[in-house]
């Protein structure tokens, strides 16, 4: 089991000449319960998506298809994660800012995520991200 801060995941494959199986399965893999599931497609070379936090929302992200870049940072810390393989999960904790873009074509990001949506865990403004993490640049 994982939490705290953020961090690529192996997960288990079970490979065969015919192709791959990636598993997820809660209570063995997953630093949190699973309560949301949703994913990105149709995106283009210059879509820039996220440019948020949470507050609470725990996360986990796989590039299934294609792939991306994920910009995360904190309270002077900031790295970059180029997402390629479907084998792997970036683990996202709460009180993170995200951005993602370089995207391929075709790429497709599944997002696993800790609780239902609600608008009033986004942090969607910078500043006021920084405020709340008390980073000395906000
Ligand atoms: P947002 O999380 O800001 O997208 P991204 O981080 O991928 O750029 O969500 C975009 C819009 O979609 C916003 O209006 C909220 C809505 N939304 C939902 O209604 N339910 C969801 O589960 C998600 C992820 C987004």
């Amino acid at each position: 089991m994982h939490s705290g801060r953020a961090k690529l995941i192996d997960l288990q494959q079970i490979v065969h000449p015919s192709g791959t199986i990636t598993v997820l399965e809660q209570g063995i893999h997953l630093p949190f319960d699973i309560r949301r599931v949703y994913f990105l497609h149709g995106l283009s070379k210059d879509s820039v998506r996220g440019a948020h936090a949470h507050r609470n929302l725990s996360q986990l992200m796989i590039a299934v298809s294609g792939r991306f870049r994920v910009r995360l940072s904190g309270s002077g810390w900031s790295e970059d994660y180029d997402l390629v393989d479907p084998n792997t999960a970036l683990f996202i904790p709460p009180m993170t800012w995200r951005e993602l873009d370089d995207f391929s074509v075709g790429a497709v990001c599944l997002v696993m995520a800790s609780a239902p949506y609600d608008e009033d865990d986004y942090i969607r403004d910078h500043l006021e991200f920084l405020r709340l993490i008390g980073s000395s640049s906000g």
